[in-house]
């Protein structure tokens, strides 16, 4: 008989800062409009020096393991592409700050905004033969352009925590995908970069594009039309992608069905668009997105469709689950997006220089106002000085 597999739990974490898109475009010239509708961007996190890629995933990975749910985390799978070591996986730092057990897998995986997905699916894989075992996957990014370029209205960043088992309480992931890779230069960071490189207007026609691909072939697989369907969740790099994805298919579904699909695909993009690009956690950030601000029922089947630059990009689809709704803590979630100070585009301007130089200096960072459990507190000895509250 074969086992349900799929997400039991999900945390997201997201810094306590977030600068307004409207004063963004005054300040850069442009028109408020282009950003808060040409783009679909509200609002975007803003990333103090004290919150890196491990920081945040533990704040979001605390929030759905217990003491009990830790001892039986048999791999953690750390999707990034902002990672803070070229040698070291993050997915160890991560594993002694929850203090996990020490026969515990800790790997990072890196394919753009696609890595979170790869460590969904080798997760599944890994539990359908050991049907015991827990994965922690985690999705969490910087997402950072430069100063004044075309990609600043689509920064932002966070941290998504997924739990994967048997028996899930959200999703049961179908276990047909369809996946697609192309050698692109379309988005790149070379080693000697903070700041990713990008064709843009390019890099959105590669995802419309993938997006085709993997779709049709998903439905040759699986025998499957847009009718089997109740909602589709993107990758959000900004809203107005998904928006376009969506419109890609909408035509294919009936006029009372593109109304349920619409407005599902509102309630996806509302979290997205205060937060920005989370690249690799993106995608689950929609899903939990649609989850809390949607109208879903156990049964209804969602369909996925991951992107990362570069290029590889997939499309799977899961069953909600009966319990979907204690799988993640929505009280937490709200205060946890309500409490976030508006800081002002100066302000963020110099948080934004403010990173920790990419030298070996020692640095002691200023930690007053950081709220959360997990935060760093500076570099010694060329090794970053994580902290617990
Ligand atoms: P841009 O050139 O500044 O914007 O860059 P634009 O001129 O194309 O305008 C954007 C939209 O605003 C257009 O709408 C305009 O018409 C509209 P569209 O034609 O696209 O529907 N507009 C207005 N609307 C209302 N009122 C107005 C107004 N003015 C204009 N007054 C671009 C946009 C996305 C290219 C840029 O922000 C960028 O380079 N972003 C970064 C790259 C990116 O996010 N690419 C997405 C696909 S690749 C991906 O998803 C992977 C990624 O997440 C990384 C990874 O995998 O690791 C990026």
């Amino acid at each position: 008989m074969s086992v349900s597999v799929g997400i039991d739990r999900i945390g997201f974490y997201t810094p306590g800062l977030y600068l307004d898109m409207a004063e963004l475009a005054t300040a850069r010239g442009e028109d408020p409009n282009k950003y808060l509708i040409g783009i679909g961007q509200s609002q975007q996190a803003v990333i103090p020096p004290t919150q890196d890629v491990v920081t945040m995933a533990a704040n979001a990975a605390s929030q759905i393991l217990t003491a009990e749910t830790k001892q039986e985390v048999a791999m953690v799978l750390f999707g990034t592409e902002s990672g803070i070591d070229n040698s070291k996986a993050t997915a160890v730092y991560l594993a002694h700050l929850l203090d996990l057990p020490s026969n515990t897998r800790a790997i990072e995986l890196k394919q753009a905004c696609y890595g979170a997905t790869a460590g969904l699916q080798l997760a599944a894989d890994y539990v359908r033969v050991h049907p015991t075992a827990k994965v922690l996957v985690i999705g969490a990014d910087v997402a950072r352009y430069g100063l004044r370029t075309p990609g600043e209205v689509t920064q932002g960043g966070g941290a998504v925590a997924m739990l994967v088992t048997a028996d899930p309480q959200i999703l049961a992931l179908a276990p047909t995908s369809s996946y697609h890779t192309e050698d692109v230069m379309d988005f790149w960071r070379p080693t000697y970069r903070t700041e990713a490189l990008v064709d843009g207007k390019y890099s959105t026609n590669v995802y419309l594009d993938f997006f085709k691909t993997v779709w049709a072939d998903y439905q040759q697989q699986t025998q499957q039309t847009i009718a089997d369907f109740d909602a589709f969740v993107f990758h959000l790099p900004f809203t107005k992608m998904g928006r376009k994805g969506l419109r890609q298919i909408l035509p294919e579904a009936r006029p009372e069905q593109q109304v349920t699909l619409k407005a599902a695909f509102e309630a996806s993009q509302e979290d997205n668009r205060h937060v920005g690009n989370l690249y690799t956690g993106s995608l689950y950030l929609s899903f939990l997105s649609l989850l809390r601000h949607g109208q879903m029922n156990a049964g209804q089947r969602i369909g996925f469709f991951s992107y990362g630059s570069g290029a590889e990009g997939e499309f799977f689809s899961g069953i909600l689950q009966n319990d979907f709704q204690k799988g993640f803590d929505e009280t937490a979630l709200s205060t946890l997006l309500a409490n976030r100070r508006r800081v002002t585009v100066s302000e963020y301007e110099a948080i934004y220089r403010a990173q920790l130089s990419n030298d070996a200096r020692d640095v002691q960072l200023a930690v007053g106002e950081e709220s959360a459990r997990y935060y760093l507190a500076g570099r010694q000895n060329q090794q970053r000085q994580y902290r617990i509250k």
